[in-house]
């Protein structure tokens, strides 16, 4: 789902809006810290950045042995260091424009069929069967290589399974019906039709599908291959780890609580060392409804805390109104009022929000593996799951970012110690079983010196077990209830964490921080004050003020803060951290004339970016296995004004490898670490987008020459009034690329996967 960055824009999700009402530390109390640390300052990271560097050289030489885990595809070329492509510039057309010297080239698109008994997808709202067909708004994604016996081969790079996550669909706020969908735009309003209901849902989830490379070199999905399959809202799936069977998790559904139904705006992915793929779902809190009146019908209980802190105060009206589509539990089970007499929730859906927002493993190989959500990670708004650097005999981690405004970053460290022969397990969900069902999880605290801390969230802290704001009963309450507990343990609040990705050769881990329209240097009702690793509130404009443009406030167009482990190591309870890159517009907005316009800034514009490499609200980030770049998308409103979302290409330094910078407010300031500015080798500009997309979900063949890229809700938003003028849509993509049912200037427009390779055969990037 789209977030935009600010008002005046149309859709915010109202998930991001961000529900964190916790007194955790913001500018003063950093400040003073600071203060008192500063004697720890960068004269420390150097040494600390040698040290580590040195630590991880050692791990991967394995001291003459090796200890370097085995499994994954061994990237035998060497890393790009220098982009050698033309950068694309921004752009306002309604296409996927790449570098010279390379092809983008739809694949996989809305509406899809996944087997040959569906029909060709007519793209006019009469279509149905969507539980075999590819779902809406492709998101994160995975490739997982076939061998030519039909098996797992990692180093695959002419047939693979592409697993797709498929995490919403377009519709616009005040409307209910996903208007695409729909031959005149659905029923916007309550009840909504059972028939609409049933379309809608399983276009969410996420779909396997194989992908061959053809003898002219192309790529293109196989329709009957035995692979293929759709996982929706409605698919059965097992509550795994230390929430399995609590008494938080007993629905009409499953009295046990050990089984859910479904998985639900799946956003970012991560691929397990052992060849299965983490969805984490994102924003799921919408789609349930809350009676008016629920506090009491509760008594008043602690769910309530915990409902509102994840965004379900009572009255909360559902994203779509899936519920008010009839008596059957399919569409009950979208209202989480108490409704019934039971004391343990097991007549009623009370307890179903609780079965949502946890990283999901998925066997893509494997039609008959139990599809399971990893309780044991934390339940918030996931994104995607990165993997630390794997160490023979060492805890693996997985960091995780919890997106909505204020909330916070995490990470899990498993209780089993690597062992590479699991890589190659033929149970693959068992080995998701030893890693990720036990373990601990922190929540990370960043500190004015530049170092952090990782906060374990455990019932036996005393800050938790004697919280104010809940009462955890056990540590599956803790896990459930994981933002309730980073709030008792006093977890920086982020700027809107999403993706997250582990630097192959350093290890060092990557998130973006999308951006926070409430942060700001002089905080008030519901607004976060800058502190050093969300050091940016400003001003920044959209438009021509003249034509209606606007003023956009807060850390507008994002960044992306990377973390270093205490010697490398996953278990770590310390880090050193620093800002890799700052979105900002590198030039005066062309409808600027007032002067007054600071976004383009020095003061903003922290990393020097130049016209071909400023971007602004970072969201998909992915390390390439093969290449080494690091790839960034993005899911903009704030500078759209210039430029449709877009991918770029970067080649990171390392922690420390910048300086410290002090950002004046006034009477105030507040310091922060930028890394090393780009230069015109290590950032550019790879990719743009069609109108109102965004570019999201990425992943590759292993010999790094095909680049699977998802573009996620062309021409979002459109009303049902407006469906009536094709020829108005705000996009016409992917049918004006040539590709599937519709005029090129008429049809509607559909959340596509392009394939992207480079003309001579290269690897992408070279
Ligand atoms: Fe689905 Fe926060 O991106
Ligand atoms: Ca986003
Ligand atoms: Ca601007
Ligand atoms: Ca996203």
């Amino acid at each position: 789902m789209n977030k935009r960055a600010d008002f005046p824009l149309t859709e915010i999700d109202p998930d991001d809006i961000g529900h964190n009402a916790s007194a955790n530390p913001t500018f003063d109390s950093v400040l003073s810290a600071r203060l008192s640390r500063r004697s720890l300052l960068r004269g420390g990271v150097g040494t600390a950045a040698t040290a580590l560097f040195g630590s991880v050289a050692l791990a991967a030489c394995g001291g003459g042995g090796d200890d370097e885990a085995a499994p994954p595809p061994v990237a035998t070329d060497p890393p790009i260091t220098s982009l050698a492509f033309t950068a694309v510039a921004k752009s306002l057309e309604d296409r996927v424009t790449v570098p010279a010297g390379y092809t983008a080239t739809v694949i996989y698109a809305l509406g899809d069929p996944l087997d040959a008994a569906t029909p060709d997808y007519r793209n006019d709202g009469t279509d149905t069967g969507f539980d075999q067909r590819a779902g809406d708004h492709h998101d994160g994604m995975g490739y997982f290589g076939l061998g030519a016996n039909g098996l797992r081969d990692d180093n695959a790079s002419d047939r693979g399974l592409l697993v797709v996550n498929h995490e919403a669909t377009s519709h616009p706020g005040s409307e209910l019906s996903s208007t695409y969908l729909h031959a005149d735009g659905g029923t916007p309003t309550l009840p909504r039709p059972a028939a609409e209901v049933d379309k809608e849902v399983p276009i969410h989830g996420v779909s396997v599908v194989e992908v061959k490379k053809a003898a002219g070199g192309g790529f293109a999905t196989v329709r009957d291959s035995a692979f293929n399959r759709r996982i929706t809202p409605l698919t059965p799936v097992q509550l795994a780890g230390a929430a399995r069977g609590s008494a938080l998790m007993k629905t009409a559904y499953s009295a046990d609580g050990t089984q859910a139904r479904g998985t639900l705006n799946n956003c970012g992915t991560g691929r397990t060392p052992w060849g299965t793929l983490l969805t984490g779902e994102e924003n799921w809190a919408g789609y349930f409804a809350r009676g008016a009146a629920d506090d009491a019908a509760r008594g008043n209980d602690k769910s309530v805390a915990s409902l509102k802190r994840y965004g379900r105060a009572q009255g909360s009206k559902s994203r779509h109104g899936w519920e008010s589509a009839g008596a059957d539990d399919k569409y009950q089970r979208w209202d989480i009022s108490r409704k019934g007499t039971s004391t343990d929730g097991t007549d009623d859906y009370r307890h179903e929000l609780n079965t949502f927002g946890y990283l999901v493993e998925i066997d893509p190989y494997d039609k008959a593996a139990a599809i399971k959500k990893r309780t044991s990670l934390g339940r918030f708004a996931h994104e995607s799951a990165a993997f630390s650097k794997l160490v023979e005999g060492q805890p693996i981690a997985v960091y995780m970012g919890d997106d909505s405004r204020g909330e916070y970053m995490y990470k899990f460290v498993s209780s089993a110690t690597w062992s590479a022969a699991d890589g190659n397990a033929a149970d693959r969900i068992a080995q998701g079983d030893k890693y990720l069902d036990s373990g601990k999880l922190y929540a990370a605290r960043f500190n004015a010196d530049g170092s952090g801390d990782w906060l374990e969230l455990t019932i036996a802290n005393p800050l938790i077990a004697g919280f104010t704001g809940y009462a955890f009963a056990d540590q599956a309450d803790v896990l459930v209830n994981a933002r309730l507990a980073a709030d008792a343990v006093g977890a920086t609040k982020m700027d809107r964490p999403e993706w997250c990705a582990t630097h192959p050769t350093t290890g060092e881990v990557y998130y973006t921080l999308t951006n926070n329209s409430s942060r700001s240097a002089t905080p008030g009702a519901g607004q976060f004050g800058v502190d050093p690793a969300n050091p940016r509130a400003y001003s920044d404009l959209k438009g021509d003020p003249a034509q209606g443009g606007t003023t956009q406030r807060g850390n507008v167009n994002g960044h992306i803060i990377r973390l270093a482990e205490t010697n490398g190591a996953a278990a770590a309870a310390t880090f050193r951290w620093d800002v890799y890159l700052f979105g900002a517009q590198a030039q005066r907005d062309a409808a600027d004339t007032s002067l007054s316009d600071a976004d383009y800034a020095a003061s903003v514009n922290l990393s020097s970016l130049t016209a071909d490499q400023d971007f602004s609200s970072p969201d998909g980030l992915w390390f390439s296995r093969n290449t080494g770049l690091c790839w960034i998308q993005t899911d903009d409103g704030a500078y759209t004004d210039a430029t449709n979302c877009m991918m770029l290409a970067g080649v990171p330094g390392s922690v420390g490898d910048g300086a410290k910078k002090t950002l004046a407010y006034g009477s105030t300031s507040v310091d922060t670490y930028v890394g090393k500015a780009p230069t015109a080798q290590t950032l550019k500009r790879f990719l743009v987008g069609p109108v109102d997309c965004e570019i999201t979900g990425l992943c590759e063949t292993p010999d790094g020459k095909a680049l699977f890229v998802n573009i996620q809700h062309p021409g979002e938003t459109i009303s049902k009034a407006a469906l009536a003028n094709p020829a108005g849509y705000p996009s016409h993509w992917p049918a004006n690329a040539g590709y599937g049912a519709g005029g090129a200037t008429t049809a509607r427009p559909r959340s596509a996967t392009v394939v992207i390779t480079k003309d001579d055969g290269g690897r992408i990037g070279s």
